[in-house]
């Protein structure tokens, strides 16, 4: 398991860092966002989305569990399991067809799934102020995301 740190003392740095990683999502990948409520979960999935392009509202399917962005490349599926309410419900979300059909999975309180899906990598946001958060990019074999933003000019910790 490798892990990248960045500081990010503003808004501003979490949106650069989801832009950046909006460039490294590739189709079908899995990506658990990790962190308390309040930690930036669905304020970097909107940056992911605003870098490719879209540009209505994005908010946290916290009841529907499952928002779909097909207009913009690497298709989108937006989950937030927070409510989800039993294993047999994740089931119902059929999460491995979303994967073969291509769209790249952001996943918010992925705990639920209690270990039946592995994610490509993880990204852990940890509050250290009231603007300030810290993040780690925890990937299982190298660095290959951490690499890549820092390739586009964020400096990690
Ligand atoms: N540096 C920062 N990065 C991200 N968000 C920040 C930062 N500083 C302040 N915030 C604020 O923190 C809040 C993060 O809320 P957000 O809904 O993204 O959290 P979340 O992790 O998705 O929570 P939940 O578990 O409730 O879904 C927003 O109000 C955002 O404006
Ligand atoms: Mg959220």
């Amino acid at each position: 398991m490798t892990e990248t740190v960045f500081d990010l003392p503003g808004p501003d740095d979490t949106d650069l860092l989801g832009r950046s990683l909006a460039s490294l999502l590739e189709p079908g990948r899995v990506v658990f966002l990790e962190g308390e409520l309040g930690a930036g979960k669905t304020t970097l999935v909107r940056s992911i989305l605003r870098a490719l392009g879209w540009t209505k509202a994005v908010r946290s399917p916290s009841y529907a569990l499952v928002h779909g962005y097909p207009d913009v490349a690497p298709t989108i599926q937006h989950l937030d399991l927070y409510r989800l309410g039993s294993a047999e419900e994740a089931l119902g979300l059929d999460l491995d067809r979303l994967v073969d059909d291509g769209h790249v999975l952001l996943i918010e309180w992925a705990d639920r799934l209690e270990g039946v899906v592995v994610p490509d990598f993880t990204v852990r946001l940890e509050i250290t102020g009231p603007q300030s958060r810290r993040v780690r990019i925890l990937e299982p074999g190298d660095a290959y995301i951490g690499a890549g933003i820092i390739a586009q000019g964020v400096n990690p910790t």
